[in-house]
């Protein structure tokens, strides 16, 4: 079976690769995802400075997913600019991701990753939910243009966008339409997680993660039907881009739904949170047997072929 996949005109072995905040904060996970099955992998979502992230405890596992406030936790860019310019690309491609907490921190770090001239593809995260005071960019449409704007105009090399998922069709056409403003926005990663959701443990009568009173991005199975949508509200509005699914992904069998939705390439979340690097061979493996099942021998015929009645 065929499992390759392309974005940007760069090869993958396959199309799974984690999200961002995922197995990906230190070298050692990294590596981890680098020796893994996974056709690609990438960075933690990196600010100018190194920031410790919100007060524990931040990720609780429920049995439908999870619910986070990390707070971007990372090492600072500089850091993953390192692993990027000492990573051996003939292994697998590698995604830089960039969180920065103003335009002035993204165009800094955005310069110095355009002037190490690596292979690194950069997504840019215009959806954090997580860091108090600081709302998600992208659901300030104005914000997100100004953003694009000076991006395009100062990074000048196509890199994508991590969106948060949207629940309006109004919505989806104004996202679009800025996005498609910008020939160099090549890619929209949907989505990250639903932002402020609230668990509730029913023994402790409390919330079960403590920054900001409990509130926190929730993944997994809660979001699995709100990411299918975004990716193929985007990938039907911006036909010339392509789209990385991320939301819901713990069965081949999901895989496959993201690629029938129009996604190029398939992020895994919680359910590599939960099952370690190991679950990207798992997945190939489910994959391939449902696209033999079905008669496929390749995934770019699945891809965006979604019917509709
Ligand atoms: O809180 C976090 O570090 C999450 C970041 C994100 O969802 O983009």
């Amino acid at each position: 079976m065929d499992l390759s996949a392309s974005l940007l005109d760069i090869r993958f072995a396959n199309p799974l690769l984690n999200a961002s905040g995922v197995w990906c904060r230190y070298n050692e996970e990294l590596d981890g995802l680098r020796d893994s099955a996974a056709g690609s992998f990438i960075t933690k979502s990196c600010t100018l400075a190194t920031r410790a992230g919100n007060p524990e405890p931040r990720y609780y596992a429920t049995p439908l997913g999870s619910i986070n406030s990390m707070g971007l936790p990372n090492e600072g860019y500089t850091y993953y600019l390192d692993y990027a310019r000492a990573y051996d690309y003939a292994k697998k491609p590698l995604f830089m991701s960039v969180a920065g907490l103003s335009l002035e921190d993204n165009l800094a770090m955005l310069a110095a990753i355009r002037d190490a001239g690596l292979p690194a593809v950069v997504e840019l995260n215009l959806s954090c939910p997580n860091v108090p005071g600081k709302p998600q960019i992208a659901y300030d449409f104005a914000a997100m243009d100004r953003m694009l704007e000076a991006t395009s105009r100062e990074y000048g090399r196509p890199f994508g966008v991590k969106m948060p998922p949207y629940f309006d069709i109004a919505h989806f056409d104004e996202a679009a339409a800025i996005l498609n403003k910008y020939p160099l926005v090549a890619f929209i990663t949907c989505i990250n997680s639903i932002g402020n959701a609230l668990v509730i443990d029913i023994e402790q009568e409390s919330v079960v993660i403590k920054p900001k009173d409990g509130f926190g991005g929730i993944g997994g199975d809660y979001v699995l039907p709100t990411a299918l949508a975004n990716v193929n509200a985007f990938f039907r509005r911006c036909p010339q881009k392509q789209v990385i699914g991320c939301g819901g992904v713990k069965t081949g069998e999901h895989v496959f739904m993201h690629l029938l939705a129009g996604a190029s390439l398939v992020q895994v979340g919680t359910a590599l949170q939960e099952e370690g690097p190991g679950i990207f061979a798992r997945l190939n493996g489910e994959l391939a047997a449902l696209l033999e099942r079905k008669g496929y021998t390749s995934i770019e015929a699945v891809l965006g072929k979604l019917k509709t009645l």
